[in-house]
């Protein structure tokens, strides 16, 4: 449904201006695709290196043909598997649609149509591709709700459409299917598993190493609280340890119970199952810093649960670096 609020967003774009807006992952930070001013305005308040690709976001699978050319056939498969949904196809560009501001230069662009309503509706309003890295300043943790952006941005945007909390609340998974095989730069909503069984062929995780997708730098997702991974037989002994060298030191667990909880530490509340875990695992990152932790200590959920469990470590792992 187009609301007056959805027109607004939709004529702010149009006329080469940011807005923030909800996905079911994070929250992003839109721009026109097409408009290169509009696109470095973007880079400018996202503080974020001119050759970082951004993903560009659509309303309908049907615009793939429009912003990429030379699609394959994999694309439509996933597309249709996945659309709308936690999933970027990395393709070919269609440098008349998408200008290389976007892409860093690149000659590939990575697009995807986000599951949730308000971001659909803004899309279609819109009609064209919106270019959209998450609505934190660079390096920062990602937002996922509306409050999260207007903490970070500030002033520095003009329109923040408020959706709730993200659903999913770990970035989308990028597939890169420019390469004789397709290979997975960012794990997140969408599994390797089910990738490769709507492709029905091997995708390879290349999510360490080059600068194939920036965005994963080690630096990224971390809170400025110094994240410690361990097991969660080893909570306590370690808190004690920490908090004897006068460190303010938090926790976030899963459901399992941490015996004997020191008096000092601080316990962030605990994740019920996976799902509840990636919703909340960077609004916990940044209730670390808002209470000024030293240290976090984190115990991973279990890897394997519905891959989800296998995205979560990955941004635990990254922050921890
Ligand atoms: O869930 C998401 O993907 C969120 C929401 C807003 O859609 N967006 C997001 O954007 O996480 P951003 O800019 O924070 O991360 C984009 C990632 C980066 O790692 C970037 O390197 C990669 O996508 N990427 C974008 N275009 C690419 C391309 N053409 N080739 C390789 N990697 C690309
Ligand atoms: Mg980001």
């Amino acid at each position: 449904m187009v609301t007056p609020e959805i027109e607004r967003a939709a004529d702010a774009l149009r006329a080469g201006e940011l807005v923030a807006f909800p996905t079911e992952t994070v929250y992003g930070l839109g721009a026109d695709a097409s408009n290169p001013h509009a696109v470095q305005k973007l880079f400018a308040v996202k503080r974020r290196p001119a050759d970082h690709p951004v993903i560009v976001h659509i309303a309908r699978t049907e615009q793939l043909e429009d912003l990429a050319i030379d699609v394959p056939d994999i694309a439509h498969a996933l597309a249709d598997a996945f659309w709308p949904g936690p999933l970027t196809l990395v393709v070919n560009r269609n440098p008349e649609r998408v200008s290389a501001e976007v892409t860093g230069g690149r000659e590939t662009v990575g697009l995807r149509v986000p599951d949730h309503p308000l971001a659909l509706a803004l899309l279609d309003a819109f009609g064209g591709g919106v270019a959209a890295p998450s609505a934190n300043r660079f390096g920062r943790v990602s937002p996922t709700t509306a409050a999260h952006v207007r903490h970070d941005l500030g002033a520095d945007v003009s329109v923040v459409l408020d959706g709730g909390p993200c659903r999913v609340g770990i970035e989308s998974t990028i597939v890169d299917l420019t390469g004789s095989e397709p290979a997975i730069l960012r794990v997140g909503g969408v599994s390797q598993t089910q990738i490769e069984e709507a492709v029905g062929r091997p995708a390879a995780l290349r999510t360490a190493g080059e600068i194939a997708a920036p965005g994963t730098l080690a630096s990224h997702y971390s809170p400025t609280a110094a994240v410690e991974i361990l097991d969660v037989a080893n909570v306590t002994a370690r808190a004690l340890e920490l908090i004897g060298a006068e460190q303010r030191v938090g926790v976030l667990a899963p459901w399992d119970t941490i015996s004997d909880i020191p008096d000092q530490l601080v316990v962030l509340d605990p994740p019920a199952n996976v799902g509840d875990y990636a919703r909340a695992l960077y609004a916990r990152f940044r209730a670390a810093d808002e209470l000024e932790l030293d240290v976090l200590l984190v115990v991973l959920p279990p890897e394997t649960t519905a891959g989800l469990g296998a995205a979560i470590v990955d941004r635990v792992r990254r922050a921890a670096r």
